[in-house]
């Protein structure tokens, strides 16, 4: 009676279908590309590290054209939230932003001209700011003198371009609020 030795099997490893040399050296392949990949994230991160975050904000200088073509009265410049006023000869610019949390006030004429008491001195108000927000409202002149903000609205300075003559505001420069540009 012949009897059968029973031997391991020659055929491909159950499940994955790859011999164990196969494997190994697929498996040594996949460690090495990982390795890489870790590599390459560092090494970004530390090139992005030395490059600093830069923040583009709009110019704080900027024209609003020639004396002469800005209405007589109230300019409101809607983007830069900013009412340039034109008494005749006279210009001053002052800022929609209320002080309290930045909501934009609201020029607002008043059906009687107002008697007010500001620094001291006595004056006929004909429009004032409300801030729609809080209900803070603030004297023609940006002092404010109801609701939360705790300051004046800022004054920005105006000046005549060299170049053309148009009119330049100047965001970066606060003024105090008796400044006129007289042209
Ligand atoms: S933001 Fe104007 S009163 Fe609050």
């Amino acid at each position: 009676m012949k009897l059968f030795k029973k031997t391991e099997s020659q055929t491909p490893a159950a499940g994955n279908g790859l011999l164990p040399e196969t494997r190994r050296a697929f498996l040594q392949k996949l460690g090495l590309g990982s390795l890489l990949a870790g590599l390459a994230g560092f090494g970004w991160q530390s090139f992005r590290a030395l490059i600093p975050n830069v923040l583009y904000e709009p110019p704080q200088k900027f024209k609003i054209g020639l004396p002469a073509n800005l209405a007589e009265g109230v300019t409101f410049l809607e983007d830069k939230r900013l009412y340039v006023f034109k008494e005749g000869k006279s210009f001053y610019a002052i800022s929609a932003a209320c002080t309290h949390l930045g909501c934009t006030v609201k020029y607002t004429k008043l059906n009687q001209p107002k008697q007010v008491t500001i620094g001291g001195e006595k004056q006929t108000i004909p429009f004032e700011f409300h801030c729609p927000c809080h209900g803070s409202k603030f004297y023609a002149d940006g002092t404010n003198y109801a609701g939360p903000a705790p300051r004046p609205l800022q004054w920005h300075k105006l000046e005549l371009s060299p170049d053309d003559g148009q009119l330049v505001i100047d965001l970066g420069s606060e003024v105090e609020q008796n400044f006129r540009l007289t042209v």
